[in-house]
Formats: structure tokens, C-alpha cells, sequence
């Protein structure tokens, strides 16, 4: 028996194989537990299943010495310094492939939403401002046989590529690290899957968006920080780009009162890109999985260091 604190309830039943075998805390809250809760539990447990939402930095396991696991409910692990649990022995696993599906799904909902004006065109109808049919409203952008740009072309930028090829789309996929210039110049759909790292904080800068065309559309369902919030404001104000669709925002969550929801296209959702019932619960085995093996002495079935 080990002390695990799980930093959010989980659905599904995975949790419950955890505490058939460990001593299990699970925050109950809405929110993520705050830093110094998170810190006091994290002082006392030998596992974390941890979010997004939980930072776990260098201090934080500094002050968690019997910390042997940290499996993170997610593919990205930005939120976890792992050099730092490496080099406290930590096993640090995520939950990559089960949520690769779901992610590109919505990847391709925003896409289309993007294109098409249809938080716009919804919005009228329901405000009483669908008055007849219209030849010249809402004119948006073919999907159908346009140019995508994925920039990072790992598990989900390949699924959202594979979908694209039942659109006719002409497909340019870009490796983490690779020059994205050609790619941001002749696309009408940028749609970003590389992790957050050091090189690819404001990737999309006022620079990259200016190498866009007008009428492009950009699309991120990676991490927030991965775009420049300011400068995308300022390019779909000035038309430098035709919208964009966000799923992930800097910070998350972003305030009600941020100026970008102001922007004109613009798209933005609460970080839902894994959100169907079916990738939450594999998320969830995989997480319990990974902490269950390096409990045991075993390596992780999904570690990432
Ligand atoms: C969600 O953003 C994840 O990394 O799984
Ligand atoms: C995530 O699963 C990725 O590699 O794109």
C-alpha cells in the first residue's frame, strides 16, 4: 500500500483499481486543488495523478520526498518539470494515443466552424436575425479541396492529415523543429499539434501570422503559449489573417474580460480537444495503469522519461 493523491475525480471506474491497491486521496473539487494543498499532499505520497492544471515544478518535489510516480492525466507534460523528477528517480508517464482520435475530431469541429461563420450564422438565428435567406451573408471559406499546414506531425497532426484526405485537402506536415515558413505562406488552414516546449513558445508570432495569407485560418489545439495571443488579436483586427480557432489559450483559463473573445473570427473553447466519454476513461486507465506499474517497481507502460 502506497499514498496516492489523484488532484481531480476521473471518469470512469480506473480510480477505483487504484484504491483496490493503494491509499487513495482524490481532491473533490471543481478546481484543482491550490498550490499549498497540492504541496502538503504531494509532501506525504509516494504517487500523483496529477492535470494539466497541476504544476509540478522543481520546488514541489524538492519538498515530496517520497515521491516515486507522477502520472500525468494527458498526452502533454508541460505542466511537470521532468528533469527535475528524473533526477530524483521520479517516473513521470502521460496518456498518449487513446485521446489522439478525439483531439483530431475536434481539431477538425473547429476547422469547420472556423470556415463555415458557424458561431456567427447560430448566433443570428437564435437572436432573431435570420430574416430570410441570404445570397451574401455568411460567406466563409471552403474546406473542401484547400491547404492544410499541420505543424508538428506526431500522433494527432497525423490523424487530423488523415481526415483531411476525406476533404481532398492538399496536406503540408511540418516536424517539431522544422521551418515553417513555406508551410505558413501557402496554407488556408494552419492547424498547430507539436508540443510546448522552449522553441516553440510564440511560434506563431506577429512574423509567422504575417507570412499568412488573409484569408487563412489558423487553428491550435496544442497549448496556449504556442501562439502569441497579442499578435493574433492584432492580425484578425487588421486582416492579416481571415480567423482563428483556439482551444487552448494563455492562460487557461482565459478571463471572460480578455480582449481576444473581442476579435473578430475568433473562435474560442475551453480546452476540450480530448473531451469525448470514451478517450476521458482510457485517459484515466492509462493514467492509473502507469501508476499502478512504477508503484510496483515496474516501468511505466507509457513513461516519458
Ligand atoms: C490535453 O491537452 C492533453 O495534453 O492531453
Ligand atoms: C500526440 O499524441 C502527438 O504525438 O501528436
Amino acid at each position: 500500500m502506497a499514498r496516492c493523491f489523484v488532484t481531480r475525480q476521473l471518469p470512469g471506474g480506473a480510480v477505483d483499481r487504484l484504491r483496490a491497491a493503494h491509499e487513495v486521496e482524490v481532491w473533490d473539487g471543481r478546481l484543482p486543488p491550490p498550490a499549498d494543498e497540492l504541496a502538503a499532499r504531494a509532501a506525504t505520497a509516494a504517487g500523483l495523478l496529477t492535470l494539466l492544471t497541476d504544476t509540478i515544478d522543481a520546488s514541489l518535489l524538492e519538498r515530496s520526498p517520497a515521491l516515486r510516480a507522477i502520472a500525468n492525466y494527458a498526452v502533454g507534460f508541460d505542466n511537470i518539470d521532468v528533469d527535475a523528477a528524473t533526477a530524483r528517480g521520479i517516473a513521470v508517464g502521460n496518456t498518449p494515443d487513446v485521446l489522439t482520435d478525439a483531439t483530431a475530431d475536434l481539431t477538425f469541429a473547429l476547422l469547420m466552424a472556423a470556415a463555415r461563420r458557424l458561431p456567427e450564422a447560430i448566433a443570428d438565428a437564435r437572436d432573431g436575425d435570420w430574416l430570410t435567406w441570404e445570397p451574401g451573408r455568411y460567406l466563409g471559406a471552403e474546406v473542401h479541396g484547400a491547404t492544410l499546414g499541420i505543424i508538428g506531425f506526431g500522433r494527432i497532426g497525423r490523424a487530423v492529415a488523415q481526415r483531411a484526405t476525406g476533404f481532398e485537402m492538399t496536406v503540408i506536415g511540418v516536424g517539431a523543429g522544422e521551418p515553417v515558413e513555406e508551410l505558413l505562406e501557402r496554407s488556408d488552414f494552419v492547424s498547430l499539434h507539436c508540443p510546448l516546449t522552449p522553441d516553440t513558445y510564440h511560434l506563431i508570432d506577429a512574423a509567422a501570422l504575417a507570412r499568412m495569407r488573409p484569408t487563412a485560418i489558423l487553428i491550435n489545439t496544442a497549448r496556449g503559449p504556442i501562439v502569441d495571443h497579442d499578435a493574433v488579436r492584432a492580425a484578425l483586427v487588421d486582416g492579416t489573417i481571415a480567423g482563428a480557432a483556439l482551444d487552448v489559450t494563455d492562460p487557461e483559463p482565459l478571463p471572460a474580460t480578455d480582449p481576444l473573445y473581442d476579435a473578430p473570427n475568433i473562435i474560442i473553447a475551453p480546452h476540450i480537444g480530448s473531451a469525448t466519454r470514451a478517450a476521458r476513461e482510457k485517459m484515466a486507465d492509462l493514467a492509473v495503469d502507469n501508476l499502478l506499474a512504477a508503484l510496483d517497481g515496474k516501468p511505466m507502460p507509457n513513461p516519458v522519461n
